[in-house]
């Protein structure tokens, strides 16, 4: 607690994680696939003769380790940096309680990067036997840095009750295994299984689009409907094991994906109807093109195809990260810990004891101490999910409200009553009476609704 706040004006710090998390989304996913393709590719040249394709491959390798080794390091250490940033504690709760499983997945990615750098400049250089066995050694790390990671992850969404139990008691690390291997844990290692396949093909389309159709046509196009191939799992499995994993994502989660149908508000998630069908469309689409491009006339696939195919899968997989980010709201925990760093188990102590009382390291620029409360209120609890301005914007969200309405709106969060419509996507408001009135004389102000401001010495009673 009484972690500075992170304020990123106009998009939110949440969109800062999710530019470079859907990056490194695209990057590290290849990085595990893109591997198993490398040895299975090698292996098929080899006991096939097919040492025309070694070439490519080679090459295909020296852009592999350039993406994974340099982007999908970068990147990873840049979602470090963003989540530490945005939910210092919820990042604190995930170091605490795997501070093995972490150990180990940095072993993995040493071997990683290692075997990545040896595989590329040993082709030719020792046997091919040797080689390949460099080759499965990567592969084999890379996939291990996803099953560890996949525990973590899920976590998120899914701590599952056994570790519920002792949240908060000091007993958390005893239930490792219990949250490692949590509901979601298998239906997500399976499907982001089938997507690093996929992306795998994606990446591997790319750089075999690039070879001389005209002068080598035969080669070109057994690389390119080889790795076409590579997308076909994922399409096929996808819509079965998405259905395993939303089963087991608690039914108060699963509703939130059907509010952008039953529920259309003024833009109240119809991000997320919209999101289901880029999803959709986008890999409709990528059927077509691999189908009727890559499959039929592979000797023509072009970078340009090969590109769009690219975009259409960044595209599926951001759209695919937004809707797993929302399933989780409000939590950064699953019901454990909101998404602005408040525990459930603490929220009568806030309400007794005052929620500033705890966060007091942000001074205001404001000469007005009740503003300065209100925004100090506003940015610890509310700004994880709204900015002032543009994304989720409150002055957008707040317009129509007069100072009562604004009161009103606050005691509904606050009550949190199990009928209020907010409680599935927002967490409860805490603080005592007064620090939830210079919220609201805050929001007021901020939408230009406070007529008579509080006086500029007044002091406020915790
Ligand atoms: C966990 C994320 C999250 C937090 C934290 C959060 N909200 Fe929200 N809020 C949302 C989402 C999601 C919506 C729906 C957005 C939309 O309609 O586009 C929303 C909608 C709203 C609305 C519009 C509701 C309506 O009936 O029109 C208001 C007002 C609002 N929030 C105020 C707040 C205030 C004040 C706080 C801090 C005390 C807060 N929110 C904290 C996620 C959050």
């Amino acid at each position: 607690m009484n972690y500075p706040f992170w304020d990123v004006p106009h998009i939110g710090s949440g969109w800062v994680i999710g530019m470079i998390a859907i990056f490194h989304v695209m990057i590290s996913h290849f990085a595990v696939g893109g591997g198993l393709y490398l040895v299975l590719a090698e292996r098929k040249a080899l006991r096939e003769g097919r040492r025309d394709w070694m070439e490519t491959l080679r090459g295909h390798s020296k852009f592999f380790l350039v993406l994974t080794g340099v982007f999908g390091a970068v990147s990873g250490v840049g979602i470090w940096f963003s989540i530490g940033l945005a939910h210092p504690e919820a990042t604190s709760t995930l170091i605490h309680n795997f501070v093995f499983g972490w150990a180990i997945e940095w072993v993995f990615f040493l071997v990683e990067l290692a075997t990545a750098a040896v595989y590329y400049y040993t082709w030719g250089r020792v046997s091919d036997e040797l080689h390949l066995k460099v080759g499965w050694l990567y592969a084999g790390a890379s996939i291990l840095t996803l099953v560890i990671i996949n525990g973590i992850l899920t976590f998120m969404l899914t701590p599952g009750e056994p570790w519920l139990q002792v949240a908060g008691t000091g007993h958390e690390a005893s239930r490792f295994w219990q949250a490692f291997f949590n509901p979601t844990y298998w239906p997500s290692l399976f499907l982001r299984t089938v997507v690093c396949v996929a992306l795998a093909g994606v990446w591997a389309l790319v750089t075999c689009s690039r070879m001389d159709g005209e002068r080598q046509p035969k080669v070109k196009a057994a690389l390119i409907r080889w790795s076409a191939r590579w997308l076909l799992p994922a399409f096929l499995l996808m819509p079965l094991l998405l259905g395993w994993y939303l089963w087991m994502v608690p039914e108060s989660q699963r509703v939130l994906l059907q509010l952008g149908i039953t529920t259309i508000g003024t833009g109240a998630f119809t991000q997320v109807t919209r999101v289901v069908l880029i999803i959709v469309m986008t890999s409709a689409t990528i059927v077509g093109v691999v189908y009727f491009f890559a499959w039929r006339s592979p000797a023509d696939f072009s970078t340009a195809h090969a590109v769009a195919v690219l975009f259409l899968a960044l595209c599926a997989t951001g759209s695919t990260e937004y809707a797993r980010e929302t399933l989780r709201k409000p939590y950064v925990i699953g019901r454990h810990m909101f998404s602005n760093g408040v525990r459930k188990a603490d929220v009568a102590r806030y309400n007794e004891q005052g929620y500033l009382t705890h966060h007091k390291l942000w001074v205001s620029a404001t000469g007005n101490p009740v503003l300065a409360e209100g925004e100090a209120m506003f940015r610890g609890q509310c700004m994880n999910c709204h900015t002032r301005d543009v994304y989720r914007p409150i002055k957008t969200l707040l317009a129509g409200r007069n100072r009562e309405g604004i009161s009103n709106l606050l005691a509904m969060l606050h009550d949190y009553k199990p009928d209020s419509p907010y409680r599935a996507f927002m967490p409860p408001l805490v603080g005592t009476t007064n620090e939830i009135r210079a919220l609201g004389d805050y929001l007021a102000n901020l939408t230009g609704m406070l007529t008579n401001a509080p006086a500029a010495g007044a002091v406020v009673k915790k």
